[in-house]
């Protein structure tokens, strides 16, 4: 047994595209056995990682060498955040050998014809797959919100192996890529909760991560109305405190939208969650001791227009208070928007700074705040312990509210 191989893809193997190419498909081959699956599939999009803060300098010398090897994407592959705000790591701080690093893994990227635009939101920076169509997303984020909300077929793709993936366009059909495991196992009922917030879906996000793990969920009394924000939220959430891949929302995610996603079998539990519920792990995600708030972050995952549209109007003809800051992350493309919509002078007059294509999780902190305030629930689990700060946990206005005059 083990992956049976295409005409192509054993052309591969034996070096006809090139030298990285082969190594690439050598790699995938391996994995994909190691792993199970019968055959590969074919991607229509690759989210890679070329993140300093996780992949060091052996990451770095693997996507130098395929460079050298003359390998090239053979289909769009996308890039998850940097490890430093490239346009402002030198005036915030950050250590330049460190720097020096990132920017050789940006060069690394460019030479395999990576398409670079450091967000953990591709789907909102031009890349959007088709409901059901194969693709190999890295980031936890990403993928669910690609599963979940769009339908497409991912599994959470490791950097190592992305890259492969980006330069044979084949991924080893297993997990996510395979109908049967795409089901509903357990049952989520949303019942007396009032009106959800994307604070809210932030935290039910939590609570799905830590009943689930990794079991599907298929979610009752989500409204129709519910954003794209609140799913993603939601989503990067999940990831976060478990391994959720994968939700369904009766009604709303399109593999639960006409269809019955548990197909046909009966949940193996059920649970009740109310507004009681929520209200109760929301005020857990703020850490026990913090200090007074010296920082505000937000963009986790990445804010999309819309999310900047509605913090420019929280802070105009408002100014951050001395001695604190405001910081938030979102793709160069969504800030150069925001810079032609006029939004990015309400930032800068009330001195709110934008760091395009980074994400503080992956960063060193260059600043020696004790304690930063969040809209985001996937921050909240992670910054406490990355960076050894203490944590509240509120709304965007929340934020706006408590860092501005
Ligand atoms: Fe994106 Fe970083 Fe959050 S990759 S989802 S901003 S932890």
């Amino acid at each position: 047994m083990g992956i049976k191989l295409t005409q192509a893809e054993e052309d591969m193997l034996r070096g006809k595209n090139g030298e990285a190419c082969k190594v690439a498909m050598g790699v995938l081959l391996r994995l994909g056995n190691a792993l199970g699956a019968q055959e590969f599939v074919r991607v229509s999009s690759v989210q890679c990682m070329a993140h300093y803060g996780s992949l060091h300098d052996a990451g770095l010398e693997w996507l130098e060498k395929l460079g050298d090897m003359g390998g090239r994407c053979c289909v769009p592959a996308t890039q998850d955040p940097a490890s430093i705000p490239f346009e402002d790591w030198e005036e915030m701080g950050f250590d330049k050998v460190y720097a020096d690093k990132q920017q050789r893994l940006a060069a690394a990227a460019k030479k395999l014809g990576e398409v670079l635009t450091w967000s953990c939101t591709p789907y909102a920076v031009g890349q959007v797959p088709r409901f059901g169509q194969n693709i190999a997303w890295a980031e936890s984020s990403a993928v669910s919100y690609a599963n979940s909300v769009i339908g497409a077929r991912t599994n959470r793709t490791p950097a190592g192996m992305a890259v492969c993936v980006a330069l044979t366009g084949r991924v080893p059909k297993e997990r996510m890529y395979l109908d049967e495991n795409r089901a509903a196992a357990v049952k989520v009922n949303i019942r007396d909760a009032g009106e959800l917030t994307e604070l809210d879906y932030n935290t039910i996000g939590i609570m799905l991560g830590k009943f689930a793990g990794t079991r599907i969920v298929a979610f009752d009394g989500i409204p129709e109305s519910v954003s794209n924000e609140g799913l993603k939220y939601l989503g990067a959430a999940a990831a976060s405190s478990g391994g959720v891949a994968l939700y369904h929302v009766l009604g709303v995610t399109p593999e639960a939208f006409r269809e019955d996603p548990f197909r046909g079998q009966k949940p193996a539990e059920e649970v009740t969650w109310t507004r009681r519920d929520i209200q109760t792990a929301q005020d857990a995600l703020t850490t026990q001791n913090p200090g007074e708030v010296e920082l505000a972050v937000v963009g986790c995952p990445h804010y999309s227009i819309g999310e900047l549209i509605k913090l420019a109007d929280l802070a105009r003809g408002r100014k951050i208070k001395k001695g604190k800051e405001f910081w938030v992350y979102t793709p160069f493309e969504t800030r150069n928007l925001a810079e032609r919509m006029g939004l990015a002078d309400v930032f800068r007059e009330s001195g709110v700074r934008i760091l395009a294509s980074n994400c503080l999780v992956i960063s060193p902190f260059p600043r020696k705040y004790k304690t930063l305030m969040t809209d985001s629930a996937k921050f909240a689990s992670y910054l406490p312990s990355e960076h050894h700060v203490e944590l509240v946990y509120g709304s965007m206005a929340d934020c706006v509210n408590t860092v501005m005059n």
